[in-house]
């Protein structure tokens, strides 16, 4: 069955990225010019999605108007001859197709996607984490289509993560059925080093089955009264097969300061404009 929708989670308080986040979306911060929400509208896009439900909050505004047309800009750049910036500036209303939902209490990832139940309907649909960039030749999600297309079921990303990191993520218990592609037997959310089941470690990008909205309204909000998808996905797990894909390209965790500036050298190096001045004051720099 063909993907036809991505819901992109951009609700969350982002804390890690404090005081920057705290009248800022996080999903608005820039990643060498660019919002972190953009690349992820364009990755489902070159992917081949055709539908986007952004779940956001309140405080959350400029997420819209950043894919609102704005003719007051438009005609200011225009006046300017500004005819580069211009052109940008008008393509972001056209890069997709884009439906609200509100979180109104930001009670976890789980919960988010739970709010895009009445857009998406009972069709498998991807997930995109706009804090999860991920820099890759073939997008990350146009190869996990792949493995969609080609296995059923529903599909999730993974990444190996080292033993000191590994209890910062979901962990997959796995077998592995190709060459980048397992077939997911359990999953333990954020386990210590020694309880790890391997080093494959969930990172932001899903296909789903419909029936996840049904595990996660089973899903009881845990200790601190968030739903967490992890928790749905292994609910779904006991009733059909999963598979996670270990994708090819490099992924920046830009919702931390660390994150956002590691990727914001990786890309400024490769950006056609900023590149070459960038190597050379790292050069001088170092
Ligand atoms: P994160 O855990 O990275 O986002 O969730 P957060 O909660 O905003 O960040 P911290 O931990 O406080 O710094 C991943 C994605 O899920 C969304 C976030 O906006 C982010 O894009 N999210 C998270 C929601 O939409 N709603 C929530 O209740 C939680």
């Amino acid at each position: 069955m063909k993907i036809r929708k991505v819901v992109i989670p951009a609700a969350g308080w982002g804390t890690r990225f404090l005081p920057a986040t705290k009248a800022v979306p996080k999903e608005m911060l820039p990643l060498v010019g660019k919002p972190l929400i953009q690349y992820a509208v364009e990755e489902a896009m070159t992917s081949g999605i055709e539908q986007v439900v952004a779940v956001t909050a309140v405080g959350k505004e400029a997420i819209r108007e950043h894919f609102s047309r704005s003719p007051e800009l438009e005609r200011v750049l225009e006046q300017k001859g500004k005819m580069r910036l211009l052109e940008q500036v008008r393509l972001i209303p056209e890069l997709a197709d884009i439906r609200y939902v509100y979180q109104k209490e930001q009670l976890g990832l789980g919960h988010a996607v739970l709010m895009a139940e009445n857009v998406v309907g009972d069709e498998p649909f991807a997930v995109i984490l706009p804090d999860d960039v991920i820099d890759a030749e073939v997008p990350a999600l146009k190869q996990m289509l792949e493995v969609y297309h080609q296995y059923g079921g529903s599909v999730i990303a993974v990444e190996r993560v080292s033993k000191e990191n590994i209890s910062g993520y979901g962990v997959i218990k796995a077998e592995k059925v190709s060459q980048n592609v397992y077939r997911i037997l359990d999953m333990v959310e954020k386990p210590k080093p020694q309880d790890a089941p391997s080093d494959l470690g969930i990172v932001g990008r899903y296909i789903i089955n419909p029936q996840i909205f049904d595990a996660l309204h089973k899903t009881h909000s845990g200790a601190v009264g968030e739903i967490q998808l992890t928790d749905g996905l292994k609910r779904l797990l006991k009733e059909q097969p999963m598979y996670a894909c270990e994708f090819e390209g490099v992924r920046y965790d830009t919702g931390t300061p660390q994150g956002m500036l590691k990727a914001s050298v990786s890309l400024g190096l490769k950006d056609p404009d900023i590149g070459t001045e960038l190597r050379k004051y790292l050069r001088c720099l170092i």
